[in-house]
């Protein structure tokens, strides 16, 4: 049987930082009242001429780097983004799969909003533990800025640009392979993070008003407490599915949306400081970006070594959910 084997990491982060000081000459608030209630000290944003597919191109060019596989054995790019180049089509997959040099694979983007990277690693493990692939390229990445409201004090501090990208490949040694993986999602609560215009279902006179046609809105309280419970829940599920404590967890990578929900969450799971992995101070919330940024943080510091297990813990607009156990294993 093919197992699904988590190879490579990389990310890419836009060079310009926004900081707290600059967020409040737009909007009443301060760095004092962002640092307290999220954790954010700064975010990056890509240029006006860097698109969502530049970012996840760079991303996945050090992904690909890092891996032994080389873009002609790349059979399929699955890109996770709620910031695509285009609405609609094309998809922000097949543009990075051009941009690459990828011919011919399967591409196609994913919404799951910040749970994106941690569908899209499901959807690789399916593909490649039935056979139908073998070398899957996956992508988080997002211009957020694209649709961030930068009038709203309740949202503009969070959101971030940013790209992560990974290779999973098939193996045949169990010892490699992706642990496990749960999905879920709830539309009942679909009111708490969205893009309310802009698609079928918007009215037509919302349609016309393009300033705000595609811009995010959050019930910011609601969506913490939710988080919170969900985050915990889901964790708790896919340790005890799988016979494992908190204790074996080397990394946890929670989505990085807000240091309280993170803290709340790591507190609740009983996972010491060491284990838990932290960059919501410098690159803000950046979605389906933010989970293979945080891994890329810690395997360009060093800390992410071969077998070492992690535990990825996603929430977001949806809602969805997704929690992965995953150990690291680089080609040797
Ligand atoms: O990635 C997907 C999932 N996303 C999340 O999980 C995000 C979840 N939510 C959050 O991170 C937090 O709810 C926020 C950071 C968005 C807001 O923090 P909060 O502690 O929940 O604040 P709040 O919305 O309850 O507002 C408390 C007060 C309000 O003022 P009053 O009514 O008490 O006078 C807000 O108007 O803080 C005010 N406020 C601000 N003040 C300064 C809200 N945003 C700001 C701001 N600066 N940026």
């Amino acid at each position: 049987m093919a197992y699904a084997a988590f190879r490579s990491i990389g990310a890419y982060a836009p060079t310009r930082v926004l900081t707290n000081a600059e967020l409040s000459t737009l909007v009443d608030t301060s760095d004092e009242w962002i640092t307290k209630r999220t954790g954010i000290k700064e975010r990056r944003i890509a240029a006006k001429n860097e698109f969502t597919s530049d970012l996840g191109m760079k991303a996945a060019q050090k992904a690909l780097e890092r891996s032994d596989v080389s873009v002609d054995d790349i059979d399929m790019v699955v890109c996770a983004t709620i910031s695509p180049d285009y609405f609609c089509m094309p998809s922000t997959a097949a543009i990075i799969s051009t941009k690459l040099g990828i011919k011919g694979a399967t591409a196609f983007d994913i919404s799951a909003a910040c749970t994106g990277f941690v569908y899209a690693l499901s959807i690789a493990k399916a593909f490649i533990e039935s056979g139908m692939k073998k070398n899957v390229l996956i992508i988080g990445a997002e211009k957020l800025s694209a649709i961030t409201d930068y009038s709203d004090r309740g949202t503009c501090i969070l959101f971030g640009d940013g790209a992560g990208s990974a290779v999973i490949c098939a193996t045949e040694d169990k010892s490699e392979a992706i642990i496990d993986i749960h999905t879920g999602a709830d539309g009942e609560y679909a009111d708490l993070l969205m893009t309310p215009n802009g698609g079928s279902g918007s009215s037509h006179d919302a349609l016309a008003d393009e300033a705000s046609s595609c811009f995010m809105q959050m019930k910011g309280n609601e969506t913490f407490k939710v988080a919170v419970k969900t985050l915990t829940k889901d964790v708790k599920e896919i340790l005890a599915d799988n016979n494992l404590t908190a204790d074996k967890i080397v990394h946890f990578v929670p989505h990085q949306a807000n240091l309280r929900i993170i803290k709340a969450v790591g507190d609740a799971l009983k996972m010491k400081k060491e284990q838990v992995v932290l960059t919501v101070s410098k690159y803000g919330n950046t979605s389906g970006a933010s989970i293979p940024m945080a891994i890329n943080d810690i395997y360009e510091s060093g800390n992410l070594k071969t077998g070492e297990l992690m535990l990825l813990d996603a929430f977001g607009g949806g809602l969805t959910w997704g929690s992965a156990l995953i150990p690291f294993a680089p080609k040797q």
